[in-house]
């Protein structure tokens, strides 16, 4: 059994993340994503939501579940078996920050990174633009997938320091 870990901060998950979600389900017979929960990373939504948010959204694909990890990926990788990394790659910039990333995980552990191009139809997403434009009341329904524009709506507005 050929297993993934899709792994992210999915701070909030996007239309990106999904599709490289599905996309590693057709190469992999089982796809865990691995949401990290970060203790110095700054979020907007607490891990439950995330990861209710991400189950939400994978809920109609068979083979993908979804697991928080608080620690090292490779442990968690190595706990389920995991044969690769995936992640999906939009530019340059993405290569610079996740190539560091993928040859430590491999001096680690041994796992090996797959990287996946980013459809060019999701390209310009990334969950700090999608906090961004809802902090702006900009739309970002289409960027995301169901429930979670509202989601992050409520969090931007629950977090706005009071105006003087
Ligand atoms: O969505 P992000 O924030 O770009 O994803 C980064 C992530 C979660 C993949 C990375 O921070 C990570 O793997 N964190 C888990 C802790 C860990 O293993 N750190 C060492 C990575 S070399």
């Amino acid at each position: 059994m050929r297993i993934a870990v899709c792994p992210g901060s999915f701070d909030p998950i996007t239309l990106g993340h999904l599709n490289v979600i599905e996309r590693a389900g057709v190469m992999f017979d089982r796809v865990i994503v691995a949401l990290a929960v970060n203790a110095s990373k700054s979020v907007l939504l607490p891990p439950d939501q995330r990861r209710a948010l991400v189950a939400s959204a994978v809920s109609g694909m068979g083979q993908v579940e979804v697991a928080v990890v608080p620690g090292l990926l490779v442990e968690f990788c190595r706990q389920v078996g995991a044969t690769a990394v995936v992640k999906g790659l939009r530019s340059g910039a993405d290569l610079d920050a996740e190539l560091p990333m993928a040859l430590m995980n491999r001096h680690l552990s041994g796992i090996e990174t797959v990287f996946i191009p980013a459809d060019p139809a999701v390209t310009h997403i990334s969950s700090s633009m999608v906090k961004d434009i809802a902090r702006h009341g900009g739309p970002v329904d289409d960027l995301v997938p169901a429930g979670v524009g509202q989601a992050v709506r409520a969090a931007v507005l629950a977090a706005r320091p009071h105006d003087h």
